[in-house]
Parts: C-alpha cells; structure tokens; sequence
C-alpha cells in the first residue's frame, strides 16, 4: 500500500468515525430526554438552568427602557440557552400579565410590534366572568404565539392584602377563589395557543416595599388558604407550564431556595409537573435554588454558574438534582413553538382583539353609586372634568407595562357614542396635563411609576358656566401604580386637596342648577370614597380598562352596555381599618426586614364581616341598570353526604337587558375552629338576561369546600354541625339562606407539616 492509500484510509476512517459520533448524538423530541441530558457536558446543564442574561437598551418607541435580551424578540424579558448540537433551541419569556410586553419598535426596522392593552387584572376579576377572562387569555396568547415568544409571565395571583400593594392592579381579589379561578381561566387561555404561561409571583409577595429581602411571616393556615390556594386552583385546574418562584422569604427561607414550597407543595402534593423559574436576580444562594427545585434561574449571571459548580464540587449539591430540573426544563421546551419551529407571522391580528378589550374593560366596572338613576346619560351635553379624562391610565408600570399602538380617550370615546363636549374645555386640560407632565423628570426605566398630575384649577365661575351650559359633569380621578414601590396612604389612597375641592366645588355649580354630577374611578387599587361621595350622584369605577378604555367607558355611561362588575376587593371606610393597616409593610418601615401577617385568614372581607366592621363598600357589591330576582332557592338534601347541590333560579326583573353575578358563601359551625363569618365558595356570571328573562343556576358543594386548615393535624377538616348557605348580590346583601349538617367530622386531607413560622404569630384581635 503506497503512502497515498494509506493517508486516504486514514481520511475516511476520520471521517467515519466523526459521522458515527454525530449519529449516536441524541436529539431533543427524537430521543428519550434522559439520553439528552447523559449526553450533556456539565457546562451544557449548567447554561441550561439559567437564562441567557438581560442587558438594558436605550429608551424604545414610547420613551421608556425595557430589557433587551438582543435577537430574536427584542423588550422579551429572558431567553434560555440553546444547545444546538443536542437540537436545543432557545426559548423566549416575556412579560404580561395585561398583555405582551415587548418593545414596539426595533433598531432599523420600519415596522411597529404593538401588542393589545388589555384592562389589568383587577378589572378581569370585577366580571366575575370566567369565560370572558378565558377568551381574554385566548386573545393574549395568539399574540405571545405570533410574535415568537414561548412563555408569557402571567398570569399574576398574589393577594391584596393591603390597598397599598403596588401590584395589586396586577392581581386579582382578596379572595383566593376568585383569584384562583380567573387564573385558571387566563391560564387555559393562553395555553390553548400551544404556549405557556408563567403563574407567579409564588409565593405571599403581597408588597413591594423591600420584596427582595423581606420575610413574610405568616401562619401555616393563613398560607394555605388564603395565599398559597389561588395557586393551588390554577395547577390544578390549569396546568401551568411554569412557576415563578417569588423574591421574598417566606417564615425565614427565599421563596426561591424553599424545597417545602417548590417540591413538597407544589410538586408532591399538587401535582405540579412543569418547571419552575426564579424572579427576576431573586434569592442568595443559588446552589440552594437548584436543590430547592427551582429549575430556571433568571434572567442568567455568572455567578450562579460559579456558586452551583463549588457545590456540585463540594457535594453540597449533588449532580441527580441538577439533572432533575435539566429534565424539567428540556420537558417544557419540547412543548414550545420554539421546538416545533413554528413560523410566527411578527403580524398577530390586533383587529381582531379590540373587542375582547373592550367588552373585558367595560364587564370589569363596577357601578357603586346611582342616585335617582344619574347613569346612564341620556341627555347629550357633558362637561368633562378631571386631568385623567384627558389623560387616562389603562394599565399600570413595570414588568405589566404594555407597549400598544393607541389608547382611547374618554373623550373621544364619549364623543363616538354620540355625546355632545365642550372643545374649549378640552383644549384647556389638554394643555394644561401636557405642560405638567413635560415638566416632569424623564422617565429612566420601566420600574419609574407615572403618577398623576396635581388636577387643574378651575374657578368656581368657570363651573358655573360649565353648569349653564351641559346636562351633567363628569369628573375622572386617575391613580397609577407599579412594581417596585407600594402606594402611599396620604397622596395616593386618600383624595388630596385639588380633587376634593374640584369634587365639591363642581357638585355645588352643577346642583345649583339641578344638574347631577359623576365621578369615574380611572384607579389601579382601592381609594377612599368616604371623604367626597356624598357630594355626588353616580361612582363608577373604570378601573384600568386597557387600550379601548374611552369606549369602553362610554358604553356604561351611555347605557349600551350594563354594568355588571361586582368589587373582588373591599372598599374600607378608613384606611386605618384595614386588618393588615397595622403591620404594612412591616418593620422596620423603611426598608422593612419582616412583615407580620397577624391577621392571619382575615383578609379583607373575611375580616370586615367577622368582626362587624362597617365599610364602604363591600366585597361582591356592585349595581346594575336592571334588577334581579333570585328565587326557588333549593338544597338536594338536608344532610352532606360527601357533597351537596344548590338550585335557583335568578330573573332579569328589570326594565333593561343585564347580566347578574350569582355569589355563594357559606357558614361554617365553628365550634373548635375559629371561622370567618362566611367565605366565598362559588360564584356565577350569567348570561346577558332580557327583562323577564330566567336562568338556572345549581352549585355543588364538596367536602374540601367545607374544610378549613388544622394546624395540629396538618389537615384541611370539615367540621361537623349546622353549615348556612348564603346566596347573596354581595357578601353582605345575602337574598336566601339555607342549612345543611354534615354529622360526622371530615378528614378531607392530610398534607405534610411545613413552612411553620419562625416567630410566634399572634392570635388575631380586633
Ligand atoms: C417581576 C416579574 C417579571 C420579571 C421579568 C420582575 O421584576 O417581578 O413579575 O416577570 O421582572 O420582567
């Protein structure tokens, strides 16, 4: 064999041996996942479990910063690695949970990437209509498919505990089966698209004051039942593909770093099989992340490659638990679009979800007040007063920021519906918000809240002439708030000086001339009323209804749509009545290292109806533009055997088309457990009901609705004795009662003994 034989053998045997090599390389879908990750170097699964990073860019299109992961879907919150030899693609997460959050405009490209405004969470759950928040969900996730990205991080579910929470827009109730319910609805929404969703922040990241170090210390019950049970619904009744892991500790460990959490709870005793992620640069220890069983962590540093491969070295970590959360997160991305190569148009239709928008904005305002039916207008001339009916917030800052292509004003709204509005008086506000808001520091980041600006004066003679001339003055008070900073009682909960005086002094102009006055709550969370209510004769709460806000908010003005929102949250008397007013948002103040939860399960309703505390206006009130009868109340059965169905019959008794929310609370014995007066246990929307017209509605209550949480025994037990059924408008305006016994104590579940606090809690006293 000559020299040239032998160097061509040599060749093809090298060549040979790298094809074969390349064969028996598996591929991510075409092979198990177990051979992926044996076929993985450690620097692979150490890129797999953290993000690619997240740098800053300049201001985009709507003059703020959002994040750049660079690549495929700039302003996308985070990207995974991609292990291309093993067929891993990257995945994309971007934030919600009004809507995508992506930048609109990209570098050198001509085109707009907008994305729908939809209202903000709270305003979802004020429908009380689950089907509706599951289309809302449809409609988001069409839009997270069609513009490349795999995760949306939403929905939101913490609780309001306190009106100063700065999320709370981003969340839905006070009551976890509303919240847990309107998640599961967004979630199977959004899922239905074949992308995934992020339910977060897990969990009790009820504040913003110092949410990266504080520890929530609350009891195991009031965890279990009031802030770790929406999420409960959601994996159960949603399947999430993703958990975000929350930045606070929870009685003494990161949410992050917890394994009683992340793996006892949510995995072992839920059922959870998705991946979790980290928030956002959350936690300390990171090896403690991985073996807490928090699979992702975001957005992506060196340093947790460095801390997690000294405790691989050091054996603190050992290398099964990393391949257990490799394993979860290859399982999510075999389920994305990114997998699939799915070609996403960059053009979603947008058309086709102003819509949704608008009938999700105007079914989520709540009609608190209507003397001498006020609304809706029927008359033509309206004086529009208030910066924020020029200037509307339709969703809040932060994280839940959404960069869409227009925003209606109520005046352009109001004009669209036909409405007649003084051009002199607008070009005065336009004027005078725009001069206010130039004059403000510019804005530096997503995280910097937009507050609104001091109201406009207007003389007492102005409005007397406002009053000659219109049929009825409007007035629109606007709130703001956003991630990374809690409200403030003084300026942002409490009216200040300039509203009330505009309140007051328009009311006495337009009621001299036996004109009524209105006021739109255009707010993100819970305000006081008390102070200026009676001066007028119609509230309407708005809320942030998203992009179609101004039509929206005409269709209830003018009637052509019913208001059917009911308050998912209470609005107190005082803030000082508040459970939680006390120990918010902890101590020390400043930056507070701990906060409290001494009033345990008495939030928000549950408290103000146990202890007999008056307030403004309750959980589940809102009115409507027709009534509603509820009749032929009946129960299968006067004793629980394992569950119990309720019938009724609800009537449009009224004179116009309308839809009703049906509400059941129950009452418990409460002979060894300390029970809350009554608690939500079911809720209905029905259909859009003509005058006469009648729906049936049947409950079924199980034993788990019965059960409260045991602490001595881990358990959630139902007690034994008398149980009232309340169907109620409200949770205060109960319409029928009736009772059942259940006659032998139910051991409904057992659980595992965990998240015990750290201190003491006291027992709640008033
Ligand atoms: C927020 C998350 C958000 C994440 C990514 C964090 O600051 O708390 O809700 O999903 O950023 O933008």
């Amino acid at each position: 064999m000559n020299f040239r034989w032998i160097l061509c053998l040599g060749v093809l045997g090298v060549c040979m041996g790298a094809f074969s090599q390349q064969k028996v390389l598996p591929q991510l879908g075409k092979d198990p996942v177990k051979d992926i990750i044996a076929a993985m170097t450690l620097d692979e699964k150490l890129d797999i479990i953290r993000g690619t990073g997240m740098k800053f860019t300049t201001p985009n299109a709507q003059g703020t910063v959002a994040g750049n992961i660079g690549g495929k879907v700039p302003g996308a919150a985070g990207s995974s690695h991609a292990i291309s030899r093993l067929g891993i693609p990257a995945i994309i997460l971007a934030d919600g949970p009004a809507g995508l959050r992506i930048d609109s405009a990209r570098f050198e490209d001509p085109d707009c990437y907008y994305a729908t405004a939809f209202p903000i969470a709270t305003a979802l759950a004020s429908t009380w209509n689950t089907e509706l928040v599951n289309q809302v969900g449809k409609a988001m996730g069409n839009e997270v498919l069609e513009y490349g990205v795999d995760v949306l991080l939403a929905p939101g579910m913490n609780m309001h505990r306190n009106p100063l929470g700065g999320r709370n827009f981003e969340y839905y109730s006070e009551d976890p089966l509303i919240s847990g319910k309107m998640a599961a609805a967004m979630v199977n929404g959004i899922q239905s698209n074949g992308v995934g969703t992020s339910i977060k922040h897990f969990a009790v990241n009820d504040q913003e004051s110092n949410r990266n170090g504080v520890d929530a210390i609350v009891s195991e019950r009031a965890l279990r039942e009031i802030y770790l049970k929406p999420f409960e619904i959601a994996v159960k009744e949603a399947d999430p593909w993703t958990v975000m892991s929350s930045y606070n500790k929870i009685n003494g460990t990161y949410a992050s770093e917890n394994y009683d959490l992340l793996t006892t709870i949510l995995r072992k005793e839920w059922g959870f099989n998705g991946l979790v992620m980290t928030d956002w640069f959350a936690g300390r220890d990171f090896a403690a992340q991985v073996k807490a069983g928090n699979d992702l962590l975001m957005p992506g540093r060196k340093r947790e490659v460095r801390s997690v491969s000294k405790a691989l070295k050091e054996k603190t970590l050992a290398e099964v638990e990393l391949d257990r959360n490799v394993e979860k997160i290859l399982n999510v991305i075999l389920r994305t679009p990114a997998f699939r190569d799915y070609k996403y148009s960059n053009a979603p239709d947008l058309n086709a979800h102003v819509s949704i928008a608008r009938q999700a904005g105007s079914e989520g305002m709540i009609l608190l007040k209507n003397e001498d039916r006020t609304l809706p207008v029927k008359s033509t001339n309206i004086a529009l007063l208030g910066n924020a009916s020029y200037d509307l917030f339709v969703g809040g800052t932060g994280s839940g920021e959404v960069y869409k292509a227009y925003t209606i004003s109520l005046f352009q709204g109001l004009e669209d519906a036909g409405y007649v509005l003084d051009k002199d008086l607008e070009n005065k506000y336009k004027g005078y918000v725009a001069k206010e808001n130039a004059a403000r520091p510019e804005r530096q980041s997503v995280l910097d809240v937009v507050k609104p600006v001091d109201e406009m004066h207007l003389e007492n003679s102005d409005l007397n002439q406002l009053a000659e001339k219109n049929d009825i003055a409007l007035i629109t008070i606007g709130r703001n708030a956003g991630e990374n900073s809690d409200r403030c009682v003084e300026t942002d909960y409490y009216f200040n000086e300039h509203e009330l005086k505009l309140i007051e002094n328009t009311s006495k102009a337009f009621h001299k001339k036996g004109k009524k006055v209105v006021v739109v709550l255009n707010i993100d969370a819970v305000v006081d009323v008390t102070k200026w209510r009676n001066c007028v004769d119609g509230i309407l709460i708005s809320w942030q209804p998203g992009q179609e806000a101004g039509h929206a908010i005409a269709d209830v003005i003018s009637g052509k749509v019913n208001p059917s929102g009911h308050l998912t949250t209470t609005f107190p008397l005082n803030y000082q009545d508040v459970p939680s007013a006390k120990y918010f948002p902890g101590t020390p103040a400043e930056t507070p290292e701990k906060t409290i939860y001494n009033e345990g399960v008495y939030v928000g309703y549950r408290y103000y109806n146990t202890f007999k505390k008056q307030v403004a206006y309750e959980f589940g009130y809102g009115l409507s533009y027709t009534n509603f009868d509820v009749r032929k109340v009946k129960v299968n059965s006067g004793t629980f055997d394992n569950e119990i169905t309720v019938n009724l019959k609800v009537k449009n008794s009224g004179k116009v088309a309308g839809k009703e929310v049906v509400q059941l609370y129950l009452a418990a014995p409460g002979k060894t457990m300390d029970k809350p007066e009554s608690e939500l246990k079911k809720f209905v929307k029905t259909k859009l009901l003509q005058p006469g017209e009648s729906q049936n509605i049947s409950f079924t209550l199980k034993s788990s609705d019965l059960a409260s949480f045991d602490e001595e025994q881990s358990a959630w037990i139902a007690e034994s004795g008398i149980y009232t059924i309340k169907i109620g408008a409200s949770s205060k305006n109960i319409l029928m009662t009736k009772t059942f016994t259940l006659k032998e104590e139910v051991n409904v579940e057992k659980v595992n003994k965990v998240l015990v606090p750290n201190e003491v809690i006291e027992k709640f006293k008033q």
